[in-house]
């Protein structure tokens, strides 16, 4: 199994915070935000990382993260020259994946949860994870049938069919890369994660698990600021 970390993107909605720096590289209470997705991948074993980032900042990561010795593991890095969707990172991490399966995590999302189980039980097709929010329409939003069978996905729908958005952690088997070259932009001009998970759900291989504990998108300024609070209080009980 190979990793993923997305740490490109814009950080629009963080500014100024984010007009000299990248959005993954912000304190995170007493640490960079990278470092919270790199743990969750770490602790599920995984050691062959590739790490996307935006061409302004590349410098900085590799001057923080290096080539993973510091962490055992190893670090490969590619540039996403414009922030065209999350599915671009199959593309750009073509060679990269190989024949592998591979797990996609956000650069600002941050979980409680150890993977480890789900990461290394995982065989093929697809494995989401969805989580309750109040605020659906940010996010990829799960559509379930009575018996919680996930029917379809929908991009930031203005009338969310439920509260359950799809969390920024992604399981693939090796598909994926051709399920991402196959992809049209959608209206926003981005290669949609959504409509890769919409193929392994017609294929009927996706399977959408739900997050335990506490998770954060940290890409607001609430949000940002409950994650700080949050690891704040974990490294007071660790
Ligand atoms: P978003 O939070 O959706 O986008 P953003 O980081 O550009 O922020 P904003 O909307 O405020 O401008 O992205 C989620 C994560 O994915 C984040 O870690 C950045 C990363 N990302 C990329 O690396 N490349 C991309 O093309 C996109 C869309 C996001």
């Amino acid at each position: 199994m190979k990793g993923i970390i997305l740490a490109g993107g814009s950080g629009t909605r963080l500014s100024p915070l984010t007009r000299v720096t990248s959005k993954q590289l912000l304190p995170i209470y007493d640490k960079p935000m990278i470092y919270y997705p790199l743990q969750t991948l770490l602790t599920a074993g995984i050691t062959d990382i590739l790490i996307i980032v935006a061409p302004d900042h590349a410098g900085d990561f590799l001057k923080l993260l290096g080539s993973g010795k510091e962490f055992g593991c190893k670090f490969t890095y590619e540039i996403q020259d414009k922030p065209e969707g999350l599915a671009q990172a199959f593309l750009i991490g073509e060679n990269f994946i190989g024949k592998d399966a591979v797990t996609l995590i956000l650069g600002d999302n941050v979980y409680e949860q150890d993977f480890s189980e789900e990461i290394q039980s995982f065989k093929n097709g697809g494995r989401v994870f969805a989580k309750k929010v109040s605020d659906p329409n940010r996010f990829g939003v799960v559509e379930f049938d009575e018996n919680q069978k996930a029917l379809s996905i929908e991009e930031k729908p203005e009338q969310p069919k439920s509260d359950y958005a799809v969390t920024g952690l992604y399981i693939y088997d090796n598909s994926v890369v051709e399920k991402a070259k196959n992809l049209a932009p959608s209206p926003r001009g981005e290669l949609e994660i959504t409509d890769i998970n919409n193929l392994y759900l017609k294929e009927g291989t996706l399977d959408v698990a739900f997050v335990e504990g506490e998770w954060f998108d940290t890409g607001t300024f609430e949000s940002l600021h409950a994650a700080i609070e949050f690891a704040r209080d974990r490294s007071k009980v660790a």
